[in-house]
Order: C-alpha cells, then structure tokens, then sequence
C-alpha cells in the first residue's frame, strides 16, 4: 500500500527553522545530485508526516544562484514527500501588492539562466513534462483559504516572475517586469516548480511581500535589511499558516502533478528519487 504522501516545507528567507514538530530529527539527506541546502528536520507536523528546509541553509548561507535545487526537491521526494509547500520572500510589483501582503502565484515567468540545474533529466534520459499550469491548484486554494482566515490581505493568483539574483533588478528591468504585467518577483521558486512537476510532488508558493521592489521611486531602493525585517513578520504568520494547511492535505496523493509523468515523454524512469 502506498504511504500517506508526506508534505515537504521549504522555508525562504527568515523561515530557517520550524517548531512544533513531535519526533523531531534532523537528517543529512545525500542525493545523486548532491547535497540538500542543510539538515532536513523531519517528524509530525500537525499530524502529518513533515519534512522541513531552509532553502538558503541556517544562518542563510546560500545564494539564490549557489542553490543546489535538484538535491533540495530529490531529497524531500526521496523522503516520501509528494506535497511542497515553498515559502518565499518577494518584490511588489503592483501599487496594491504591500509589503507582508500573501501572494499565490497561480503562473511563474522564467527570467533565470540555469537551465541544466532545473531538470532531473538529461544525459540519455529525455522527458518533457507539461508546465502550463505550474502550481498545484488543490494546494494554493488550501492555502488560499487558510492564509485568508489567518487575517493576512492575501491575493489571489498572479505572476511570479524568478530572476537569477544575487543582485537586485535594475530600473529598467523592474519598470519592464511591471509592463509585461508580471505580480511579484523572486530568485528562487521556477525552479524548484519545474523539479517538482518532473517529480510528481504538488507544489505551491507562498509568497510574502518583503518590499516593492525599484520600480517605486518614492520608495528607499530595496535593501536586504528591509527585505528581512518584513521577513521576520511574515514568518510568524507563515508558521501560523502551515499549520493550519497541512491537516487539510488530503491523505491519499491524488492530485493531478501526483501524475505529471503519465502524460511526459520519458525514455529512463531508473534514476527517479524513489521513496
Ligand atoms: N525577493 C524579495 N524581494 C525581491 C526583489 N525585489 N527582487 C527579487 N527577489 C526578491
């Protein structure tokens, strides 16, 4: 029998621990991809089977470009985990979206170079997974809901368009981004989207507003100091959030991304993370 799908928690900025699992152990996970961001921490969480990284390793020791996400998402799947939820810090892009406001992108827009780092699949092993529609809907309405009882502004969809980073978008490169109609703007979620998909896990981003990008000129240039201190706001209500999300999962893995590869072109299933 199948187990119960676990949920894989990968927390952004300012989220790099989580309390409140019971049966609390910390693994060191090795991929063939090499190793995850840090220790895994793994237990119950709110009575589910949980699996808790920090994206950027405690401390934040990862830039968004030195991110090893194939071993990040291959080592929670290996784990069991067959739900991700992705926190992450973003830039405004919108007069609307304010700093600690929750965005649930519903579309990503690539604006990242690394491509050979965002699949699973190459050297002999040919596969194309549809990635219309890149966020697991029965994952982003749960959250949608529960981070809207949790008294945040919260909105509903959008773009988030993933830059490579470190450095910030120029002037010009905001003003773009804002034209071409994209919501939000982070470093980190398209990829671990697609590693997902090409990993049948249901992923969704939980997207918290840090500032408002460059675009704002009546607004300081973005800063790392104000993008953490909304971070430490916004991972409160992120733990808040979580908690009452994961008991909603359902326990069976019977989401449509729980069978992305049905329908993908695949030549090699031997070097799948399996459980
Ligand atoms: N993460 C948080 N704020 C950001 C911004 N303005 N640009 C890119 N990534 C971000």
């Amino acid at each position: 029998m199948e187990l119960e799908p676990a949920i894989g928690i990968i927390g952004g900025s300012g989220l790099y621990d989580l309390d409140g699992f019971s049966d609390r152990e910390e693994l060191e996970v090795e991929t063939p991809f090499g190793m995850p961001s840090d220790k895994i921490v793994s237990g119950m969480f709110a009575g589910r089977r949980g699996f808790f990284l920090p994206r950027h390793g405690k401390g934040h020791r990862i830039l968004p470009t030195e991110l090893n996400h194939r071993a990040n998402i291959y080592a929670l799947r290996s784990l069991g985990g067959r739900v991700v939820i992705a926190g992450t810090a973003v830039g405004s892009l919108k007069e609307h979206y304010h700093p600690r406001d929750i965005i649930l992108p519903d579309q990503y827009f690539d604006r990242t170079s690394r491509r050979e780092h965002h699949t699973f699949f190459g050297k002999g092993m040919v596969a194309h997974v549809t990635f219309a529609d890149p966020v697991s809907e029965g994952l982003r309405r749960l959250l949608l809901e529960e981070s809207e009882k949790s008294g945040a502004t919260v909105h509903d969809g959008g773009t988030y368009v993933c830059m490579d980073g470190p450095a910030f978008s120029t002037r010009a490169e905001s003003n773009a981004n804002r034209q071409l109609g994209f919501d939000v703007i982070g470093m980190t979620n398209l990829p671990e989207a697609k590693l997902a998909r090409e990993a049948e896990m249901a992923l969704a981003t939980l997207a918290m507003v840090t500032d408002y990008d460059c675009w704002k000129v009546e607004e300081e240039p973005v800063t790392i100091e104000v993008v953490i201190s909304h971070l430490m706001a916004n991972a409160l209500r992120a733990k808040e959030i979580l908690a009452r999300v994961i008991p909603r999962i359902p326990t069976v893995a019977d989401w449509p991304e729980h069978r992305a590869l049905e329908n993908a072109i695949i030549t090699d299933k031997s070097l799948w993370p399996k459980e």
